[in-house]
C-alpha cells in the first residue's frame, strides 16, 4: 500500500519532530506493509513561498536521508506538500513546483471554513487550465459542508479522491467510510501521520477494516492508484 498523505519529514511541520520520530514512523510503516510513502508537509502560501517551502522540504529531507541506512528497510518514496486551499492558487506562480515528485499530481487540503462554489470553481481550474490532477485530501473532513459542493468534487472524473486511514478506524465515522468504499470512488489512503502517540502510523489498521468489508476490489482500485501515482512521480 501507498501512504499517499503524511507528515513524517522532520522538523518541517507539525508531524515529526526530530530524525528519530521520522525514523520510527516509517519503521512502523514498513511494519505494517507500507511500500511507499509520500511526505506530504504542509504549505500555506501566506507563510512561505513554494520557492522558501521546498527549500525548507530539501533541508529536511537531506537530514533524513543521512540516516536512512539506520533503518532496516526502506520504502520508497518520494516528496510532495499538503497545499492548503488559497484564492487565486491557481494562478499563482510556481504553484507547480509542489506537485509531488516528478508527477502532475497536486495534494490540496480544502479549507474548513464554509465552502463557497467559487472554491470549487478554483480547484476546477487548477485541473483544466494547469492541466494538474489534484487529489483532495481527506475528504472526509468536509462531509458537514454543502453537499452540492462537495458533491461536484466527488463526481469530478478529473480528481482524485484521498481518505485518511482513521477515516476507517474510528467507530463514529466507520459506517460512512464503508459507503465510501463501496462507490469505488476514494483513489488514495493516507494515514496523516504527525507523531508516534495521537496520529501515529496507524495503515494496517485501516487494511485490516477495509479487507472485511471489500467486495467490489476496491481496495484493488487503491493499491493501483497509487502505483501509477508513484510511476509518474519517481
Ligand atoms: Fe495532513
Amino acid at each position: 500500500m501507498i501512504d499517499a498523505h503524511c507528515h513524517m519529514l522532520p522538523g518541517i511541520d507539525d508531524g515529526s519532530k526530530d530524525v528519530a520520530m521520522s525514523l520510527e514512523m516509517i519503521n512502523r510503516s514498513v511494519e505494517q506493509g507500507v511500500e511507499g510513502i509520500i511526505f506530504t508537509p504542509h504549505f500555506y502560501a501566506d507563510m512561505n513561498s513554494p520557492e522558501t517551502f521546498l527549500r525548507k522540504r530539501d533541508k529536511a529531507l537531506a537530514e533524513l536521508e543521512a540516516n536512512l541506512g539506520r533503518l532496516p528497510q526502506v520504502p520508497v518514496y518520494t516528496t510532495g506538500a499538503e497545499v492548503h486551499y488559497f484564492r487565486g492558487m491557481s494562478r499563482a506562480q510556481g504553484i507547480e513546483s509542489l506537485c509531488i515528485g516528478k508527477s502532475d499530481y497536486m495534494l490540496i487540503e480544502m479549507p474548513f471554513r464554509n465552502w463557497q462554489p467559487n472554491m470549487i470553481d478554483e480547484i476546477e481550474e487548477i485541473s483544466i487550465v494547469l492541466g494538474l490532477r489534484v487529489i483532495i485530501a481527506h475528504i472526509e473532513r468536509y462531509f458537514d459542508q454543502d453537499k452540492k459542493l462537495v458533491n461536484r468534487l466527488l463526481e469530478n472524473p478529473n480528481l482524485l479522491i484521498q481518505c485518511n486511514a482513521e477515516f476507517f478506524i474510528e467507530k463514529s465515522t466507520y459506517s460512512k467510510a464503508i459507503k465510501l468504499l463501496k462507490t469505488r470512488r476514494i483513489d488514495l489512503l493516507g494515514t496523516d501521520s504527525h507523531n508516534l502517540s495521537t496520529r501515529r502510523p496507524n495503515m494496517a489498521e485501516a487494511l485490516e477494516i477495509i479487507e472485511k468489508k471489500d467486495k467490489k476490489d476496491a481496495l484493488g482500485h487503491i493499491y493501483r492508484s497509487g502505483r501509477r501515482l508513484f510511476e509518474a512521480a519517481l
